[in-house]
């Protein structure tokens, strides 16, 4: 079966729905390591509740990225967990090259936009102030630049009256939970094909 490595900042309800539908037995490939940028994500905790191993890597200085030296230790730890790709999952900073070259096309990643519309930070935000009726999220290939990879899935929402960024995100978050295991278990069905 083949193996992944999940890199998230942030509270890991993505994480939470690719760990359930593999402790189910229907994601057709295991999470066999969570790592973050961010000592005190919830994601890390989450992954010991599933007891996959979690670990903390100091980013370094710089705010947007991980420092040369953070991005090596990563692809370390993930080599060393033998995994065949990667899941971003609320990873806050733009992947570089160590990461990028040490997968070529194996880095997955979940946007809270219809892409290619509203790349980058609070895509969901950025939807309510632009007045769209329709928002989402997109699963895609991770290359070098923001949100530009191979789009791999969509699902819509609408955008309704009276929606805040909140009230839409949540919304978005509802369709990322069914998007992403279903694109990972594909992903994962063609590695093995
Ligand atoms: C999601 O909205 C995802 O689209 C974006 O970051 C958020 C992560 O949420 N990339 P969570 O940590 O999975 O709850």
């Amino acid at each position: 079966m083949p193996r992944f490595g999940v890199l998230g900042s942030g509270k890991g309800s993505n994480f939470r729905a690719l760990a359930e539908a593999w402790r189910t037995g229907t994601l057709g490939c295991e999470p066999v390591i969570v790592l973050s940028d961010n000592e005190s994500a919830g994601i890390l905790d989450l992954a010991r509740g599933f007891e996959i191993p979690a670990h903390f890597v100091p980013p370094g200085p710089f705010r947007t990225k991980m420092s040369p030296e953070a991005e090596t230790e990563i692809v370390r730890l993930l080599r060393e967990a033998k995994v065949n790709f990667v899941v971003l999952a609320g990873f806050m900073r733009v992947i570089k090259e160590p990461l990028l070259m040490a997968f070529p096309g194996r880095i997955l990643n979940i946007h809270p936009s219809l892409l290619p519309a509203f790349r980058g930070l609070e895509a969901w935000r950025q939807a309510v102030e632009a007045g769209v009726p329709e928002a989402g999220c997109t699963v895609h290939l991770v290359d070098a630049g923001v949100d530009t990879g191979k789009i791999l899935g969509q699902a819509s929402v609408p955008v309704l009256p009276g929606d805040t960024a909140e009230t839409l995100h949540a919304r978005i978050q509802v369709e990322e939970h069914e998007l992403y295991p279903r694109m990972v278990r594909e992903f994962a069905e063609e590695l093995r094909a």
